[in-house]
């Protein structure tokens, strides 16, 4: 019988370690699931043979990869609005005409539990297969307090299935369900009063969502929400400003918020409140890519005044079916200009620290070995190239999940 956690060495690889690729090559031991050893080749003492599992040499080391932005779990697909779009209708004039994310609500409601699991599985193993070791999934196409309550227990039962773990958010302020059509506030009173307080109580979500947009929820309405979550003991994070600026970045900040994501709209003022209030940015160029948007977000604005940016794939059925992240790195260089080094850092640490995770997304001792060994002579190639295949090794809480 192997050891559950055996000891695994590697030795010549290049490590970007959450921030930035270090400059000679490095060893790493592995021991009881954590990182027990990070050194410079030349500097690892001799090691008995016998003692560890050889993992081999060279190739790119990076912390498995964080995807802080996901709605894996829905009913249905929105292939035909995809086509609409074509055709040129846009993403806000579907949502008004009741499709978008209503017509996933419908689809969602309509399914089982056990057929919400079965179709985000392949999904999730997907992100897995591209190197992702932490991923978040929301909430938000359910709607009624049943409904919500179902979605997150399917993205809780998705980490019990496959060597991922999951963070679950409760994005009950999503969309105005059909119900609730003349009646914004009361919907509001139902996110407060029952779902956020139920999916406290019974531990199914780690945050609360808003999507603070026209088409979506106010910023008083998403405040009532982030005061509810707040007197649940949970924290909060925020789509804001994908459509237009609504103030709703720097309504989250104030209120603590891990992250606010999207942002393409966001000005000076709210990124200064992201760098005042510590929260993190969360870029999302699948859905710009998606949607055929042309406001950049503020990266310029955001390298100033040091907040940090994560990227993360928002992989859902509408707004960005693209379930890649090593895509996202890509896109967020091509589309954003972001350098490889802040795309990377942005599925690794930034991603780590948007859900508040202090024991992955970096390569350092001590940490948790959630580590990813890629096929690339360096660490910009993952950005430059959009290769599937090259995930080499992929180790879960120091198992090795992917050999
Ligand atoms: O992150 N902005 C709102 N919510 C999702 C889209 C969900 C959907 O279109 O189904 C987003 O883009
Ligand atoms: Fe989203």
């Amino acid at each position: 019988m192997p050891a559950p956690h055996p000891r695994l060495l590697w030795r010549d690889v290049t490590i970007f370690d959450g921030e930035r690729e270090l400059p000679v090559p490095m060893a790493v031991l592995v021991e009881g699931g954590r990182i027990a050893k990070l050194c410079p080749s030349e500097a690892l003492p001799a090691t008995d043979p016998a003692s560890v599992r050889d993992m081999g040499r060279g190739g790119v080391m990076t912390p498995g990869l964080v995807d802080c932005h996901t709605h894996l779990v829905f009913g249905g697909n929105r292939a035909d609005e995809f086509a609409r779009r074509l055709e040129g209708a846009s993403y806000a004039e579907i949502a008004q005409a009741g499709g978008g994310i209503l017509s996933t609500v419908r689809a969602t409601r309509a399914a089982s539990e056990d057929e919400l699991l079965a179709a985000a599985l392949p999904r999730l193993a997907a992100l897995v297969a591209d190197g992702v070791t932490t991923v978040e999934i929301k909430s938000g196409y359910g709607l009624t307090l049943a409904d919500e309550l179902k979605m997150l227990r399917v993205a809780r039962r998705l980490g019990e299935r496959l060597p991922v773990r999951t963070v679950t958010t409760l994005l009950g302020a999503h969309a105005l369900p059909p119900e609730y059509k003349d009646d914004q506030d009361g919907y509001i009173r139902l996110v407060c009063e029952e779902m956020i307080p139920a999916a406290a109580a019974a531990g199914l979500a780690d945050a609360v969502d808003v999507f603070c947009e026209g088409i979506a929820f106010s910023p008083a309405q998403c405040e009532r929400v982030f005061a509810a979550a707040a007197h649940h003991g949970l924290r909060v994070k925020a789509h804001a400003e994908q459509l237009s600026n609504l103030g709703g970045a720097a309504l989250a900040a104030r209120h603590g918020a891990l992250s606010a994501d999207h942002i393409e709209y966001l000005d000076e003022t709210g990124v200064r409140a992201l760098a005042e209030a510590g929260t993190v940015a969360t870029l999302l160029p699948g859905a710009f890519l998606t949607l055929r948007e042309t406001q950049l977000p503020p990266v310029d604005a955001l390298r100033r005044q040091g907040v940090p940016m994560a990227i993360a794939t928002d992989a859902n059925p509408g707004s960005s079916p693209l379930f890649m992240p090593t895509l996202m790195l890509n896109l967020a260089c091509t589309l954003f200009r972001l350098t490889p080094r802040e795309a990377l850092a942005g599925m690794t640490a930034n991603g780590a620290r948007a859900l508040d995770l202090a024991d992955t997304g970096r390569i350092a001792e001590g940490l948790r070995a959630d580590l990813c060994v890629w096929d690339a002579g360096s660490a910009t190639e993952l950005a430059y190239a959009v290769q599937p295949g090259r995930l080499r090794q992929r180790v879960f809480n120091g198992e090795i999940t992917h050999n």
